[in-house]
């Protein structure tokens, strides 16, 4: 089937190299002229584990093409997803000005029939509002006989996992009230679900707002953890055995119950935000989910604490040696990171950092200040160099076992550690010297 999709970022080009992967013809359209350039030749601009070798594959195999030209991937396709940003808002409601550019654009360039498909993540009746607009565009150009449906498919991959998620996804959500353009996509995205049938097919507004309401509900899970981690340390409760403890509960499950930084990357705030200014738009308070913004803010405070209570406020002549940067282990996205929020803090008072992620340094050099406050290190161990305190922030695996004795040669006598992940044994830790604090760990 023929299909092009509009905007080439982590949703846009993880679902166009699966769709080629699976014998599709996929036509990737974005804005930015550099990357396509750069897709062009196989360089691929995220890291995101398995994509790379697959955009080179059906690159060669001539089954996903580049192009900054819309009208090129619009003319042979039947399927056409939006997957561009929607970022948010200084209001926190979601910014539609690109979805509603591309809706334009479409509505101006297409001459055959189309299934138009929204991808983004988007508040209840836009989906309705693209199909306005492209009708709109349509009769501006006195093309009102050409024909077109639209239809809303959430996405729920998740980075880090994309490629993987996309090929074997939980579920396919279509919102559409069209028997046909049901079909059309159940055939287009069968050899996703090809072990059991994952289809739900749904309203359009139900399905737009299912992709809102998963995400609410995982960050909402995150932060009750996070507040309870709170109370764990008061009361001398370990978070992480209360974690086993409630998650073999078969009503409550174990997923998204760890304690840890609060929820970052580019979904969970601004899809939180979004729900929560829809919702007061049509004067429904969402009480429990401005809780959970409220919970995810001030649980890296209550980290922040731990670090100015063991160091005092004013923290110049110390320095910081931060383990990971991107929001989340297997990304270099460092959007909304708990790492920017830190770094920021700990800069604020005058401390020097040493940082290192395994795949996001690149990105990392682009925000962090570059005015000496901050050293870009080869590998982890060199990040500890001369350190005062170690900070764990995203939980990569390879920090999980770090060689002890070499980082008590290479940091300051009497440091301390800053466990954000409870990914080490403060028990091994302290027995070796170091201060150590976790989270919620009694
Ligand atoms: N990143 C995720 O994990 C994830 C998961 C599920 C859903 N989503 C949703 O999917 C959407 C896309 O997210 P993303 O992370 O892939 O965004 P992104 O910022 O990585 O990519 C968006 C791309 O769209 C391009 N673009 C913008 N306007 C365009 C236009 N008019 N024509 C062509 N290209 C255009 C941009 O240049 C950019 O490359 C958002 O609504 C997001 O909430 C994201």
């Amino acid at each position: 089937m023929k299909v092009c999709i509009i905007g080439t970022g982590y949703v846009g080009l993880v679902t166009g190299a699966c769709l080629a992967e699976n014998g599709n013809d996929v036509w990737c359209v974005d804005i930015d002229q550099a990357k396509i350039a750069g897709l062009k030749e196989g360089r691929v601009p995220i890291y995101e584990p398995g994509l790379e070798d697959m955009v080179k594959r059906n690159l060669t195999e001539n089954r996903l093409r580049f192009t900054t030209d819309m009208k090129e991937g619009l003319d042979p396709s039947l399927f056409v997803f939006i997957a561009v940003g929607t970022p948010p808002m200084e209001d926190g409601s979601a910014d539609l000005g690109h979805v509603y550019e591309a809706a334009s654009q479409i509505g101006s360039l297409m001459d055959g029939n189309k299934i138009v498909v929204a991808k983004s993540t988007i508040p209840v009746g836009t989906t309705e509002r693209i199909r306005g607009i492209i009708t709109e565009r349509l009769a501006e150009r006195g093309r009102r006989g050409v024909e077109f449906d639209v239809a809303f498919c959430p996405e729920f991959l998740k980075e880090g996992a994309a490629v993987e998620d996309c090929l074997r996804p939980d579920r396919i959500i279509i919102g559409t009230g069209n028997e046909r353009t049901a079909e059309l996509l159940r055939e287009l995205f069968s050899p996703f679900v090809m072990k059991e049938n994952r289809f739900y097919t749904m309203s359009i507004p139900s399905a737009e707002m299912t992709k809102y309401a998963s995400n609410a509900m995982l960050a909402t899970r995150i932060s009750f953890m996070n507040e309870l981690s709170r109370l764990c340390e008061k009361v001398g409760a370990d978070v992480g055995q209360v974690r086993v403890g409630m998650g073999t509960d078969s009503r409550i499950g174990s997923s998204f119950l760890y304690a840890g930084l609060g929820y970052g990357g580019s979904c969970f705030p601004k899809d939180v935000r979004a729900l929560i200014n829809c919702a007061s738009s049509k004067k429904v308070d969402l009480s429990i989910l401005r809780a959970v913004e409220e919970a995810n803010r001030t649980q890296r405070q209550f980290f922040l604490d731990k670090m100015i209570g063991h160091f005092g406020e004013e923290l110049s002549g110390r320095t910081f040696a931060l383990w990971g940067l991107s929001f989340k282990p297997h990304t270099d996205d460092l959007r909304e990171a708990p790492s920017l929020t830190i770094s920021d803090a700990l800069l604020s008072r005058g401390a020097a950092l040493r940082v290192f992620d395994p795949v996001a340094m690149e990105k990392a050099r682009t925000i962090l200040p570059d005015d000496g406050s901050v050293t870009f290190c080869s590998d982890a161990y060199e990040a500890l160099e001369g350190a005062n305190a170690l900070v764990l922030v995203t939980e990569w695996p390879q920090f999980r076992r770090p060689d002890w004795d070499k980082i008590r040669d290479l940091m300051k006598p009497a440091a301390a550690v800053f466990d954000g992940r409870n990914q080490l044994s403060p028990a091994h830790v302290r027995a070796l010297g170091f201060s150590y604090y976790g989270i919620g760990r009694g």
